[in-house]
């Protein structure tokens, strides 16, 4: 499916269950003296998330540009760019996990077109330190969605809950511990700065044809950086703050801040496992074989084809939201 098709049928979903699409933001952040960029859809909606009335309402959708720096060493494989489109649908109190987990599977499996057995999940498995409890309502749900499309659905707990990674165990539903889901802006809960809103999240897994090896471990697993299970879509169920004495309390709504990987979406659709096959990057790698003879098939190249087509992306939409090559803050980035 073409990028455009996959844009148009998100967000003509959730505006047909309800949503208000809003455009993105700039890159730059307002008001944010926190960050240089905006890496997440939800960094300019966060007064919504704490309880302010969005003017749009409780539901709202859109696809928010992204710049993660922070992922720049990893861009060359199959799935990184530090410069992305999320996709994000928006629930402020309204809506909750049954909703959104069941709604984001309809649109992968009946709108898009996914084959469900080629989709695994992961959910939060509970933090004992800070009282957090098991999201064992996320997995339930997922089951019997999976079941009602006949396809295995066991529940396995693994990851590093008990500080090793094991093999799949033929599981469909996999709890991971606070490294793995559970979602803030600064990350595990021990980070989190007091009043900082963060919730457990079920992360999505598209399973494409990238041949696990040795080299990244004996067992393959979803969170492996194999690159064989490459995660789509990301629901976070934000419904915690941090306290002053290490504790944490609910927030006043609980809040679905769900993100989806945009291009990472288009490729699966086409059972790629390749981001930088997707129409959005073609034009640039043809225009970069013509000029330098060289085949991005070929794998001495593939490597440097991906980051450049990146870097050059990135700097023309940094550009675009008025970054200037410099010696300071974003324009540092940027040069
Ligand atoms: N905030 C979550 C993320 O950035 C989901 O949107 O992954």
């Amino acid at each position: 499916m073409k990028s455009s098709e996959i844009r148009d049928r998100y967000i003509k979903y959730f505006k047909d269950r309800g949503h208000v699409e809003i455009p993105s933001e700039s890159l730059l952040p307002e008001n944010d003296s926190t960050t240089l960029f905006t890496g997440s859809g939800m960094q300019s909606l966060l007064s919504y998330l704490l309880g302010e009335r969005h003017p749009a309402g409780h539901r709202i959708v859109n696809l928010q540009k992204c710049f993660r720096a922070e992922d720049i060493n990893d861009i060359g494989d199959n799935r990184h760019t530090t410069y992305f489109e999320m996709m994000g649908n928006w629930s402020f109190g309204d809506y909750f996990k049954k909703e959104q987990l069941t709604w984001y599977f309809e649109f992968l499996t009946d709108i898009i077109g996914l084959d469900p057995n080629k989709l695994f999940v992961t959910v939060f498995s509970g933090d004992t330190k800070y009282g957090l409890p098991r999201d064992s309502e996320s997995a339930d749900i997922w089951k019997s969605l999976f079941e009602k499309k006949s396809v295995n659905s066991k529940i396995v707990l693994i990851g590093t809950e008990n500080g090793n990674e094991v093999g799949m165990q033929n599981g469909r539903i996999f709890y991971y511990d606070s490294k793995n889901n559970w979602w803030s802006r600064t990350g595990i809960p021990e980070n989190m700065p007091v009043g900082e809103p963060g919730g457990p999240d079920s992360e999505l897994f598209y399973k494409s044809e990238n041949i696990h090896t040795e080299a990244f471990g004996e067992f393959c697993h979803v969170n492996c950086d194999c690159g064989s299970y490459i995660e789509i879509g990301n629901s976070v169920f934000l419904e915690y703050k941090k306290e002053p004495s290490d504790t944490f309390s609910k927030l006043s709504q609980k809040n679905v801040d769900f993100g989806g990987g945009f291009e990472r979406l288009t490729a699966v659709s086409e059972n790629l496992n390749d981001i930088f096959l997707i129409d959005i990057f073609s034009s640039v790698i043809r225009y970069m074989e013509n000029l330098s003879g060289k085949k991005y098939s070929d794998t001495n190249f593939t490597k440097s084809f991906r980051i450049i087509a990146d870097h050059i992306r990135a700097s023309v939409h940094l550009i675009k939201d008025g970054v200037t090559p410099g010696n300071k803050l974003q324009g540092y980035i940027l040069r």
